[in-house]
C-alpha cells in the first residue's frame, strides 16, 4: 500500500485517496477498495461527467436504495442486469467437466417451501397448460444420488412468482422441495412457464429502457439441489423455444441448461398422469460436482 501521497489533484486523486486507507486493520477491505476506488476514479476521468450528471447518477442510486423492502431488492435487480451476479456466480462456481454448470439465483427464492411427496403437484391452482417434470440427480461418474434434496420454483403461467401476488395466487404456489429416490430420480408435477419481465417499475427499469433493453427473462424453472459430499447447485433449466432465449435481461442462458419441453396430448398418456387436458414433458438430468 502506498503512503501519503500530498494534496489531492486530477492526476494524483486515486492514489491520494487509496494512500489514506492504508491503516486499514482489515487487508481484504483495503484491497477491494484500492481496486474499486482506482477505476471508479479512471471511469470518471474517461467519462468527464458534468455536475449535473454526477448528481443525477447519485440520485439514480439513491431511488435504487429506496425501492428495497422485504420483497423487492433492487440492488440485486441492479447487480443482475449489469451481468455481475453472473460474473460473481461463474468465479465462485467453476465446475470441473461433467458437472452441471450454475446460473443466478434471483431474488425470487423462499427458504422454507414445504417439502412434498415426490409427485406432488406444486401448481396449487391449476391455471395453465400442466407440465411434469422428471429427471435424475447424478455425480460425476454418472452414479445416482439418492436422498438428494431437490428445491424447486417457478413463475405461473402469467409469468409472476406467488411472493409477488400475495393474496391473488396461493401461498406457496409453485415451489416445493422433493427428496430423490434410491435411483437418484426426481419427479413433480408444476405448469408450463413463461417468458416474464423482471421487476421494471423502478430505477433499474428505467435504466434498461433508456439503454433500450427489454426486461424479459426467458421461460424457466430454479432448482438448489444438495447432498452431502457435493457441491450445492443452483441453476435454471430453459426452453430453448423462448423467444428471449438468446437476449436474457439477466445474462443467466447457458447452452447446457436448455432442456426439452414436450407437448404430449395423446388421450392415454394424459391419463397415465391425471391430466384432463394437453400437457408438456420436461426431463433433465443434474450432475453434482465433488465438495472440495
Ligand atoms: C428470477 O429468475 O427469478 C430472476 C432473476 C434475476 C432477476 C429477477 C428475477
Ligand atoms: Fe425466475
Amino acid at each position: 500500500m502506498s503512503t501519503e501521497q500530498g494534496y489531492f489533484t486530477e492526476a494524483n486523486s486515486a492514489d491520494v485517496v487509496i494512500s489514506r486507507n492504508a491503516k486499514a486493520e482489515n487487508k481484504r477491505l483495503a484491497e477491494v477498495m484500492e481496486v474499486i476506488t482506482r477505476h471508479l476514479h479512471a471511469a470518471v476521468k474517461e467519462i468527464e461527467p458534468t455536475e449535473k450528471e454526477w448528481f443525477d447518477a447519485i440520485m439514480f442510486l439513491t431511488r435504487t436504495g429506496q425501492m428495497c423492502n422485504e420483497w423487492r431488492q433492487e440492488w440485486i435487480l441492479l447487480s443482475d442486469t449489469l451481468g455481475v451476479s453472473m460474473l460473481v456466480d461463474a468465479i465462485n462456481n467453476r465446475k470441473p467437466s461433467g458437472a452441471s454448470e450454475s446460473t443466478v439465483l434471483g431474488p425470487f427464492h423462499v427458504a422454507n417451501a414445504p417439502e412434498l411427496p415426490l409427485g406432488s403437484d406444486i401448481c396449487l391452482d391449476q391455471k395453465g397448460t400442466p407440465m411434469i417434470v422428471a429427471g435424475r440427480i447424478l455425480s460425476t461418474d454418472g452414479t445416482p444420488i439418492a436422498h438428494a434434496k431437490v428445491d424447486v420454483w417457478q413463475a405461473n403461467d402469467e409469468g409472476f412468482y406467488d411472493v409477488q401476488q400475495k393474496g391473488i395466487q396461493p401461498d406457496f404456489n409453485l415451489r416445493g422441495v422433493f427428496r430423490t429416490n434410491d435411483r437418484g430420480e426426481y419427479w413433480f408435477k408444476g405448469v408450463k412457464p413463461k417468458y416474464y419481465p423482471i421487476p421494471d417499475d423502478g430505477p433499474v427499469g428505467q435504466l434498461i429502457g433508456a439503454l433500450g433493453r427489454h426486461p424479459y427473462r426467458p421461460a424457466h424453472l430454479h432448482y438448489i439441489i444438495t447432498a452431502p459430499g457435493f457441491e450445492t447447485l443452483t441453476t435454471h433449466i430453459f426452453d430453448p423455444d423462448d423467444p428471449y432465449i438468446h437476449s436474457d435481461a439477466v445474462f443467466g442462458v447457458k447452452e447446457s441448461l436448455m432442456a426439452k419441453f414436450e407437448p404430449v396430448s395423446d388421450p392415454a398418456r394424459m391419463a397415465d398422469h391425471g391430466f384432463e387436458k394437453p400437457f408438456v414433458e420436461v426431463h433433465h438430468d443434474f450432475v453434482l460436482a465433488p465438495a472440495k
